[in-house]
């Protein structure tokens, strides 16, 4: 009972280190809404102190320690500030009173995973939570405690870009595409086959098991994992541009995730043509996927019937939706849009990668992401 009220407030914790948020309180409900007005990473907060009394009485029970702050807690609840800016003085009182306890017993009552909140506190919201984390100190972030990937809630998020939000920016070493109204990142330009890369730290969470999306555009003609032009030296190395499209492994030496293939095109078909989605009717490259990939990858294309040296806007990729005539099978698989990993009882700390690849110049062909969020548990 008492950690769990704990657990409540950390919840409210997250909100008073960003300046960001905006509050609101509806007395009627007992209900403190925090919306972030800058980031989207906060996104919305929903804090709910049910009975505030109760609540910090139990934690000052646990938190004897320092006078001064209990007195001017109690203060407080005394003389009745319901409102959001009294609740964010309270939260900085019971943060120094977290921070007191933990030194003096080494326990904190911070959690250190998105499922522990989940365990505790079944019915906790998605929201931006403070994690004690394993290797990097107290960190926000993101838990999605929805069901996702047909195993339950409780996922802490590595990953996240939404491109939709114009304060967003490209991950450093990316490059922005801005055409037919959509804010893409796709690799810096390049005379040749390249990969642009970003890392996600797991800051020492243990995961066994990934559940992710992306969303990227096709750019002119990608072939998916057709190897004609650059033969097998990269196109079997999972450190090289294996694929026209994006690559998610974890740790180093890289082990595969899933891979996002894009197909130069999703209605265009003839016996002797290369380029389509493997997944695709009478597709050439069934036979070229690579071993290490297997079965863990989609693959979709932007353009329909005909392709040009042009952005395609209006069909995003790897959404499960859009897929032309050939490729429907490629739209009509579990999951999609959402790829799932599951190591079983295998528990790893490795990051995440996620690498915009291609094997020909950048002119010819990329598959710019405009949104990805993937999570662990
Ligand atoms: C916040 O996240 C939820 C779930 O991911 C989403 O439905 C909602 O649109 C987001 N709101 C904003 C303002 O970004
Ligand atoms: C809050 O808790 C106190 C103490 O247990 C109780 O007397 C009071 O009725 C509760 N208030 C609400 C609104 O539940
Ligand atoms: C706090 O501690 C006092 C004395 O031990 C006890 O009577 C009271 O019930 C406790 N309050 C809560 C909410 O646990
Ligand atoms: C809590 O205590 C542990 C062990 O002493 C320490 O590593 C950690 O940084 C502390 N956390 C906070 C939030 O002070
Ligand atoms: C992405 O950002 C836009 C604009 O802020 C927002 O409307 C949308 O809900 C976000 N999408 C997701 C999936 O978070
Ligand atoms: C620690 O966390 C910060 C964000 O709070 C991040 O920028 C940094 O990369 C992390 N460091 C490691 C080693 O994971
Ligand atoms: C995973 O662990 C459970 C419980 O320890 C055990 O019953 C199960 O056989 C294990 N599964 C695998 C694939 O090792």
């Amino acid at each position: 009972m008492m950690l769990s009220s704990i657990l409540l407030l950390i919840t409210c914790l997250q909100v008073i280190s960003g300046s960001d948020f905006a509050f609101t309180f509806d007395a009627n409900k007992n209900k403190c809404t925090a919306t972030a007005s800058t980031s989207s990473d906060r996104n919305h907060t929903h804090i709910i102190l049910s009975n505030n009394t109760v609540l910090l009485e139990e934690l000052l029970n646990a938190t004897r320690q320092n006078a001064q702050a209990i007195k001017e807690i109690k203060s407080m609840i005394n003389g009745g500030h319901n409102s959001c800016e009294a609740i964010n003085d309270i939260l900085l009182l019971v943060e120094e009173l977290i921070m007191l306890h933990n030194d003096s017993s080494s326990f904190s009552p911070i959690p250190s995973s998105c499922q522990e909140i989940k365990n505790k506190q079944p019915n906790s919201p998605s929201g931006v939570y403070l994690l004690e984390t394993a290797t990097n100190g107290t960190q926000y972030i993101y838990c999605n405690m929805e069901e996702l990937c047909g195993s339950g809630g409780g996922w802490t998020r590595l990953a996240y870009l939404n491109m939709t939000d114009s304060t967003e920016n490209c991950p450093s070493g990316f490059r922005l595409y801005q055409s037919g109204g959509v804010r893409a990142c796709g690799r810096v330009t390049s005379s040749e086959g390249s990969c642009v890369s970003v890392e996600f730290p797991s800051n020492g969470i243990s995961y066994s098991q990934v559940c992710g999306r992306v969303v990227g555009y096709q750019f002119a003609s990608p072939d998916a994992v057709d190897n004609i032009i650059n033969g097998p030296e990269s196109h079997n190395d999972i450190n090289s541009y294996y694929v026209d499209g994006v690559s998610i492994t974890r740790g180093s030496p890289r082990q595969h995730v899933w891979t996002l293939m894009a197909g130069v095109s999703g209605g265009f078909s003839t016996t002797e043509y290369p380029y389509n989605c493997p997944c695709s009717t009478g597709s050439l490259q069934s036979s070229k996927i690579q071993s290490f990939v297997g079965n863990d990858y989609y693959c979709e294309s932007g353009a329909g019937n005909t392709w040009t040296h042009i952005f395609y806007p209006s069909d995003p990729l790897w959404d499960g939706q859009g897929c032309g005539s050939i490729e429907t099978a490629c739209c009509n698989v579990p999951g999609i849009p959402w790829f799932h990993r599951d190591y079983g009882n295998t528990t790893t700390t490795d990051y995440l990668e996620l690498r915009v690849c291609a094997n020909q110049d950048t002119g010819d062909e990329d598959t710019p992401v405009a949104f990805y969020e993937i999570y662990v548990k």
